[in-house]
């Protein structure tokens, strides 16, 4: 069986329902901001801070490089993952792809009292989801397997991933 890669927008749940989804399944639970930040020891808005996003993309893609060939994983990736294709095709070879998909204003409720989140301490959060959001939705588009997010909770979640992983 493949892996299971969450992606989405950040506040998508990814990291949530990726560790009920694991604990459920009995796989490992990995997330690539939190291996980042051990190899690194330094907090994702650090490593923004004090490096630039560029430099936190090519760390990214070297730890969607290093989890080639593992198994009985779920793994949930940073929001931004897939703006480097190279990484959803490396990802889809190991794991099939879920996005989980959310409406900016589900997104915007859910980040606006947090504060780790670099790309979206500016003064307009709601108008930087909309913006990032359109970027990268063909993107997410290319998982294969699409979950509309928006009032369900985890459980319901966790339930129609465990299903369509099932018949895959
Ligand atoms: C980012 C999302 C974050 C983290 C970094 C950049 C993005 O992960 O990787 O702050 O570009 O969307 P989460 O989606 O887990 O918040």
């Amino acid at each position: 069986m493949k892996n299971i890669v969450l992606i989405g927008f950040m506040g998508s749940g990814k990291t949530e329902i990726g560790k009920r989804l694991a604990d459920k399944l009995g796989y490992t639970f990995m997330d690539t901001d939190s291996i980042i930040e051990k190899k690194i020891g330094k907090s994702i808005s650090g490593i923004f801070q004090e490096d630039g996003e560029e430099h936190f993309r090519g760390l990214e893609a070297g730890v969607v490089k290093e989890l080639s060939g593992i198994r009985r994983c779920v793994i949930s990736t940073g929001g931004g993952m897939v703006i480097n294709r190279e990484n959803i095709l490396n990802l889809k070879q190991d794991g099939l792809m879920i996005w989980l998909k959310t409406s900016p204003e589900t997104i915007y409720e859910r980040v606006k009292s947090e504060h780790h989140r670099p790309l979206l301490g500016v003064k307009d959060p709601l108008q930087e989801i909309n913006k990032l959001l359109g970027l990268r939705e063909p993107l997410y588009a290319e998982a294969d397997i699409t979950i509309e997010t928006d009032g369900l909770d985890i459980e319901k979640i966790v339930g129609m991933i465990v299903d369509a992983y099932s018949k895959f």
